[in-house]
């Protein structure tokens, strides 16, 4: 009778295993389903997420502040194994803007806390991001960040700079008219100093410059190559959660044809089928989106 009894819950347990496994594995035959149909239409190639709603999370759960935050990284590297199957190249995050140094003191410390934390995490040999081959660039004045941060961050660029599958870009701290005033500095001390060696090896007795002002004016490429976001394809998608609709200087730049969506999802909330509609809704505008840039080329 015992033994009747252990066979058959062994046997429960087979049968419950066995359902789970077909479960599992039907999930995903649907998903692969799911990337086919969606990959018939055109594939954004750069995706970009204001993460809003962390703390909304943590308050609506009456949970502490830091655990929205730390729902919001779960929820972000689940996004960046979605994007990475489903062939997206580049993801950038708002992360931190010059302007969260406002807030209390105590909540901007303990956000640093769990940035460092974090990155640390990422720096593991066997984090997610080594197993995606998954490139890390920092976009923004690190030189604001506590050094324990800043240190962290370089290391991660570094040691993920040669990788050559997806690239995760984290802006923090950042503010899109920061970048621009870097972008026009830069650009300016470029141009000096070429100016000054024409005019060291190329002027004339009367001093004058060899460039015939050629060189005089900064041109829009000039600050392209200075932007955070040189090399990187212009976004599109822009997506920023918890039904916010303002851009809130994220970067502006580059966003002229990004198609803007704001889902009512709280960032940690933000999951798989969210981007599967992000994805469809830009589908679904994609010809409008190309018309406006072949009508904005055809202008210039
Ligand atoms: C990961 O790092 C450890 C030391 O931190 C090292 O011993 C190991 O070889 C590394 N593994 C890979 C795959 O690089
Ligand atoms: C952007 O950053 C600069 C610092 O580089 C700061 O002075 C400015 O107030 C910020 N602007 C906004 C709108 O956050």
């Amino acid at each position: 009778m015992a033994e009747s009894v252990v066979a058959c819950s062994s046997k429960d347990a087979k049968i419950e295993k066995l359902t789970t496994r077909v479960l599992a594995n039907l999930q995903n035959f649907l998903v692969k389903c799911l990337f086919a149909i969606l990959s018939y239409g055109p594939m954004p190639k750069h995706i970009t997420f204001i993460m809003d709603g962390n703390r909304r999370y943590a308050k609506f759960r009456s949970i502490q502040q830091g655990t929205g935050h730390r729902a919001g990284f779960s929820a972000l590297i689940d996004t960046l194994v979605h994007c990475n199957d489903m062939g997206v190249k580049y993801i950038t995050v708002y992360a931190f803007s010059i302007d969260n140094f406002k807030r209390d003191k105590s909540e901007v410390q303990s956000l640093m806390e769990l940035m460092e934390e974090k990155i640390n995490e990422l720096l593991d040999n066997q984090s997610i991001v080594h197993k995606m081959n998954c490139k890390i660039n920092f976009w923004g004045n690190l030189d604001l960040m506590c050094e324990p941060v800043r240190l962290a961050a370089q290391k991660l660029m570094a040691c993920t700079a040669g990788n050559t599958g997806l690239v995760l870009s984290v802006c923090m701290p950042y503010n899109s008219t920061s970048e621009i005033v870097n972008a026009v500095n830069e650009a300016c001390a470029e141009r000096r100093e070429v100016l000054q060696r024409d005019h060291v090896h190329g002027g004339d007795c009367n001093g004058q410059a060899a460039n015939n002002g050629v060189h005089s004016e900064i041109a829009v490429s000039d600050l392209d190559r200075h932007m955070y976001s040189a090399g990187c394809p212009e976004p599109d998608i822009v997506i920023r959660t918890s039904g916010e609709t303002r851009l809130s200087n994220f970067l502006l730049w580059q966003t002229t044809f990004s198609h803007l969506q704001s889902p009512q999802a709280l960032w940690p909330d933000f999951s798989f089928k969210h981007l599967v509609w992000a994805i469809l809704q830009y589908q679904r505008v994609y010809p409008y989106l190309m018309q406006n840039r072949e009508l904005a080329k055809k202008q210039l």
